[in-house]
């Protein structure tokens, strides 16, 4: 065959490749200048979003059982403010290119206005690419439209996910930014806060860049599922990244798994305290109606809550290594030390002398058992046994 010819035919059965432009669009989107920061997120952004428990089953009456379960079982009181939907609600567009919402979601107002009736914020999910990971309506082509649509319904956070953008353009950290950039600036201009909380899996190295691009957290992993080895990976994955991680711009190993129900109650609590430790955004993903006692123990500990919250927001850094059991330690604002023993392994006994944590403990100190919600003898050098995957807590105060 004529080399001509064969040109021709492989041309008529080509079609468009992941990551590869079409014909029809430029190859790189736009240059988007860097974004300034909205000053949202000054500590971890807490709350509920719909994937890991409901994935592509959620509706929005779901939606509002959740708001109304973090009211009655003190989430809320206990700092958890967002309501987030994540993918699956998109309809299609109207005539005049608004984003609708399909028959799960109904009157995204109306829900709104229903979440925030109950103190809570409303979070919602789109893509820079046509479409979503899930396959639904992306905001490609109409950023600022739908920036001004979240606005008009009373959204409050935004997960923003690559995704279907793979299928537009090269897959290139500037082409990246500058989509991500484009709907950081078309929010701010919309006019309402709204946390802007990025969905890749780390590529390029996002968490030096996310902050351009108006962005308030990042995912810095590819998806947590509900399993011991995915979760303790992504969390420990952070240390090495905790200098790019601080107020109003936090890496994101993905969100919480507990109570999901496949991993143990040790595992869990690790789960609860390492992000904390981090720390990183506390986001349950389990159904909220239905928690037993020891899900709702984890999720609602005030003191675990308040190390992930200080408003500090200093990182954790590793102290040594005790066999399977890491020690990690974080500075909190109030010039206490918050002590976490990790144990990646099957039982195991820990010691610590208190010296070990600075010469500011050298002499007396006062300490606190997080979960045990209790006072430690500190005349002797700290003792923990901890289960398989186990985790204790302990806060740390110097004297004089
Ligand atoms: C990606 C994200 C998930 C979730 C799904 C929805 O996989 O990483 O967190 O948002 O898309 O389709």
């Amino acid at each position: 065959m004529p080399a001509r010819v064969l040109a021709a035919v492989l041309a008529s059965l080509a079609v468009p490749a992941m990551g590869v432009a079409n014909a029809s669009e430029p190859t790189a989107p736009p240059a988007v200048p860097p974004v300034p920061s909205n000053g949202l997120a000054a500590t971890p952004p807490m709350g509920w979003n719909s994937w890991n428990h409901f994935a592509g089953r959620i509706t929005g009456a779901d939606v509002r059982a959740m708001a109304d379960a973090m009211v009655a079982n003190g989430m809320r009181e206990a700092g958890y403010i967002y309501v987030n939907i994540d993918d699956t609600w998109e309809g299609d567009r109207n005539a005049a290119g608004e984003i609708q919402t399909n028959d799960k979601f109904g009157d995204m107002k109306a829900l709104a206005d229903y979440v925030h009736s109950r103190g809570l914020k409303l979070g919602i999910y789109s893509s820079p690419g046509a479409k979503t990971c899930a396959g639904y309506a992306g905001s490609h082509g109409h950023e600022e439209q739908d920036a001004r649509q979240f606005a008009a319904w009373g959204v409050d956070y935004l997960k923003y996910d690559y995704c279907g953008a793979r299928d537009i353009y090269p897959v290139t950290q500037r082409n990246q930014e500058m989509l991500f950039r484009k709907m950081g600036a078309a929010l701010l201009k919309a006019g309402r806060p709204v946390v802007y909380s990025l969905s890749q899996s780390g590529e390029f190295d996002i968490w030096h860049w996310g902050p351009q691009t108006g962005a308030n957290l990042w995912r810095t992993t590819p998806d947590i599922s509900d399993d011991w080895g995915s979760m303790i990976q992504r969390g420990f994955r952070q240390l090495e990244l905790s200098t790019w991680s601080g107020p109003g711009h936090w890496s994101d190993p993905d969100m919480l798994e507990i109570g999901n129900g496949a991993m143990s109650t040790d595992e869990y609590r690790t789960q609860m305290s390492l992000w904390s430790m981090l720390p990183a955004p506390l986001l349950a993903g389990n159904d909220l109606r239905t928690m037993v006692a020891a899900t709702r123990e984890i999720l609602l500990n005030r003191e675990v809550i308040a190390v992930d919250q200080d408003p500090a927001g200093y990182p954790a850094r590793r102290l040594e290594r005790q066999g399977d059991v890491e020690v990690l330690v974080r500075d909190m604002s109030d010039g206490s030390v918050v002590v976490g023993f990790f144990n990646r392994g099957e039982g195991a006994t820990v010691r610590l002398p208190w010296s070990k944590l600075g010469t500011r403990f050298g002499k007396a100190v006062e300490a606190r058992d997080l979960w045990q919600h209790a006072a430690i003898d500190t005349r002797s050098p700290f003792v923990t046994t901890l289960p398989r995957h186990g985790t204790t807590l302990v806060r740390v105060t110097p004297h004089g």
